[in-house]
């Protein structure tokens, strides 16, 4: 007979959900303490006292698994195979503004704050989440209200409006278009929604790119996460992963519907979570929330040429 506690469906904003990590110990990355320390200035004995206190900020914003499990710090676009490509093509123009870069459903906006680290100026950096608190907190979190100088909004990116109202003059304006765990959040109709509004943001020139990661899953297809009932009922959704393949075929379908076959070099590496791994391991964040076999991670790339 299940327990009394497994039959009783806990408050998403429960900190006894097993996606509200009780500790630290091993899910901070060298990398992203590091930003913390050098970035934002944080003494090494203070960081792990203000994660754990951001956290709880966030966590009471919107209770999501990767703010419960800290990952919401994790660094994954320095690991991209077109990270170097990344950096060139951001390097700053002597006589136009940009090149701009934009990370859509950024959450705490932590690539960002990344690349600035790295030399991109910030203030040709953007950002955009549905959630406006995460952008907000995002200033406490890199300690960087006065140093941070780009541009964080705060859209649904499915928004009728979108183009008139918050990102409005996006049109053809990034070179760069970044997506972290984002896509795998919607349906296949969704996803191609969602490309076509990201090639609309594209720069039309050669050389433009739309780049990400996300949990993908062997053959592409459905997948829900392991916790029934984890989303709202309203938002109760069918997540479709991919692995190259099915990544290349929607991305042939989004070529079509938005006149533009022929234009792109798509490239993509789907890795297959290891039996036993846990999550995290090489780069696979999320996927330890998803069920059902042949789940890994996918990065992709989308170059105009
Ligand atoms: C799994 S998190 C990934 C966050 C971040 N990119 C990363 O890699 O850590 C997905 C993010 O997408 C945002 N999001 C979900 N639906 C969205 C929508 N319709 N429009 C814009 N952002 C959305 C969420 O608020 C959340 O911050």
């Amino acid at each position: 007979m299940a327990s009394l506690t497994s039959s009783l469906k806990l408050d998403r904003y429960s900190k006894q959900n097993p996606w509200y990590y009780q500790n630290l110990t091993n899910h901070l990355a060298p990398d992203s303490r590091k930003l913390l320390e050098e970035y934002s200035n944080i003494l090494p004995k203070d960081v792990e006292s203000h994660v754990y206190k951001l956290r709880d900020t966030l966590w009471s914003q919107a209770p999501y698994p990767c703010i419960g499990e800290f990952k919401f710090l994790t660094l994954n676009l320095r690991k991209h195979p077109k990270y170097t490509h990344l950096l060139s093509l951001m390097q700053p123009s002597a006589s136009q503004p940009g090149p701009f870069l934009l990370d859509l459903g950024c959450c705490v906006a932590q690539e960002l704050r990344s690349l600035a680290h790295a030399g991109i100026p910030s203030s040709n950096l953007y950002g955009s989440d549905l959630n406006p608190k995460y952008l907000t907190t995002s200033y406490d979190l890199f300690n960087d209200a006065s140093t941070f100088t780009g541009t964080l909004v705060p859209a649904n990116i499915f928004s009728p409006t979108l183009f008139e109202d918050k990102f409005k003059g996006w049109q053809e304006k990034f070179k760069v278009i970044h997506a972290g765990l984002f896509l795998h959040l919607f349906d296949r109709e969704q996803q191609l929604e969602v490309c076509a509004r990201i090639l609309k943001m594209l720069e039309v020139g050669k050389g433009s790119m739309f780049l990400g990661e996300m949990v993908g899953c062997r053959g592409g297809g459905e997948r829900g996460p392991k916790a029934k009932g984890f989303w709202k009922k309203k938002e109760e959704r069918r997540q479709f992963l991919h692995d190259e393949e099915s990544f290349a075929a929607m991305w042939e379908d989004v070529a079509e519907a938005t006149g533009t076959k022929g234009c792109w070099k798509v490239e993509s590496q789907f890795r297959e979570r290891a039996k036993g791994a846990g999550d995290g391991d090489g780069g696979s964040k999320g996927c330890a929330f998803f069920t059902g076999v042949g789940i890994g991670w996918i990065t992709f790339s989308c170059e105009r040429v």
